[in-house]
């Protein structure tokens, strides 16, 4: 069995229990060393083997995990945060099909939500924003047409931006075509990581505050009136409103 499992943002902590005791369970682990902290694979069995996939391509990736199968082993497939956004996990579920290998999925925490977290804000703050649009801005990565960052910036809702530090000033020019350039904006790099750096601004100086702290990359970037100072309360808690499990006053 192969189990894909999502490593959390970077706090050891931050794997979900399920998640460690797949690790702890597994004969193999192959880990995204680039982002997956060895601290969450520290607690595994004596003798499992240990691959970092980020020197692996997906062939030699596959090819251990079809020895393992083979073998009769257990492989825990470690990514980074919740492997279902940009884990690059479809390709590899393919190939262990056509292998006919079996293999299961154990969700992580994203760094987006992680980044949230960090900035204690709620991307659906009620009046402000009811949606969160994850994307990415397309760098060497196309990105298909109606996905451009203009076009999603149009909605003027909350937005995690993966994979776009490096493209900071590109990024600000296209989110201000729609955004007014006074709209709150956040920038965390490596988000639960001891040396966590977190930049706040308005769309018209974050580029220059994220130079000044020197951020590159492992960088969540985050933008949207949700991140200023006003919001509605939502119904849920409100004394009047009644629902399900609660009669209003
Ligand atoms: C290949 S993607 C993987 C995303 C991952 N699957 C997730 O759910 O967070 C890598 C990008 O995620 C973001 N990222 C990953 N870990 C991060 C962290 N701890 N803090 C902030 N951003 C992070 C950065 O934008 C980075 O360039």
């Amino acid at each position: 069995m192969i189990t894909f499992i999502g490593a959390g943002p970077g706090d050891p902590e931050l794997i979900t229990v399920k998640g460690q005791k797949a690790v702890r369970n597994a004969d193999v682990i192959i880990y995204a060393g680039s982002l997956v902290p060895v601290a969450v694979i520290e607690d595994r069995k004596p003798g499992a083997e240990v691959y970092n996939s980020a020197t692996m391509d997906l062939e030699e990736i596959i090819s251990v995990m079809k020895t393992a199968h083979e073998q009769g082993k257990n492989v825990a497939r470690v990514h980074t945060g919740d492997p279902s956004i940009y884990g690059s996990i479809r390709e590899q579920i393919e190939e262990l099909d056509k292998l006919k290998i079996p293999h299961t999925v154990i969700p992580g925490v994203s760094s987006f939500v992680a980044s949230a977290a960090a900035l204690q804000r709620e991307f659906t703050v009620p009046g402000i924003s009811q949606t969160v649009i994850c994307t990415r801005m397309e760098g060497r990565t196309p990105v298909p047409e109606l996905e451009k960052i203009e076009l999603l910036a149009s909605h003027k809702t909350s937005m995690a931006i993966f994979l776009t530090i490096g493209m900071i000033d590109k990024l600000v020019e296209k989110l201000t075509i729609h955004y007014p350039v006074t709209t709150p904006i956040a920038v965390v790099q490596r988000a639960s990581w001891p040396d966590q750096k977190i930049v706040t601004g308005c769309l018209n100086d974050i580029a220059a505050k994220i130079k000044e702290a020197d951020i590159t990359k492992t960088a969540m970037i985050l933008v949207g009136d949700f991140l200023g100072d006003n919001f509605e309360n939502s119904l849920l808690y409100a004394s009047h409103f009644t629902h399900e499990y609660r009669k209003g006053k």
